[in-house]
């Protein structure tokens, strides 16, 4: 890489295609809110502290759902495995088939997971922050199990690949 151009405009066509060089993977956030299921796919989710335990995911500031989701007493997070390309554009499709042939588990408190996903995580809003045109949410966990036998959905440059598990 030579120097950075001087008097850049950070065009968000581009900053989205240099953020999309970042691999990660991806999650399904989803909750039973007055009886219906409510959720949506974040690749922004990551891991933020032990004691207490959080994580934090960033949603959209545009999102239909989210309105209605923080609502929840108890939000699922679902990580999803290298098998659920598929899932993870249903879970950001159109709402009323998000959930559609979907094998999923509900709380009692109303967090909604996947019960194939790698891990499960029964959570809480713990803080919400502004951020641009997006909101961290900060997460509690109340709960979290996981399996090792399977690997992770990644996103990466708009696609999804797999770890190689050689
Ligand atoms: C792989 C993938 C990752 C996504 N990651 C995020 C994310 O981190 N934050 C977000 O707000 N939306 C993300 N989305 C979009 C949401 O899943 C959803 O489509 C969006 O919130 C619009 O739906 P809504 O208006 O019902 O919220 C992602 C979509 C896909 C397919």
């Amino acid at each position: 890489m030579t120097r950075f151009p001087t008097n850049q405009d950070l065009d968000p066509v581009q900053l989205r295609q240099a953020f999309g060089v970042f691999p990660s993977g991806v999650v399904a956030v989803a909750a039973e809110v007055d009886g219906h299921l409510l959720g949506l796919a974040a690749s922004s989710f990551t891991s933020v502290s032990l004691d207490p335990p959080l994580v934090s995911f960033s949603v959209a500031n545009t999102s239909k759902t989210w309105p209605d989701l923080r609502r929840a007493r108890r939000l699922g997070v679902t990580v999803l495995a290298d098998h659920h390309g598929g899932v993870a554009r249903q879970l950001a499709g159109p709402v009323a088939d998000r959930f559609t042939r979907l094998d999923v588990g509900v709380s009692g408190d109303g967090a909604v997971t996947l019960t194939d996903g790698l891990a499960r995580f029964d959570t809480s809003i713990y803080r919400e922050v502004e951020a641009g045109d997006h909101t961290i949410v900060l997460l509690e966990l109340h709960a979290a199990d996981h399996v090792d036998h399977s690997l992770p959905l990644v996103f990466h440059r708009s696609g999804f690949g797999r770890l190689d598990s050689a």
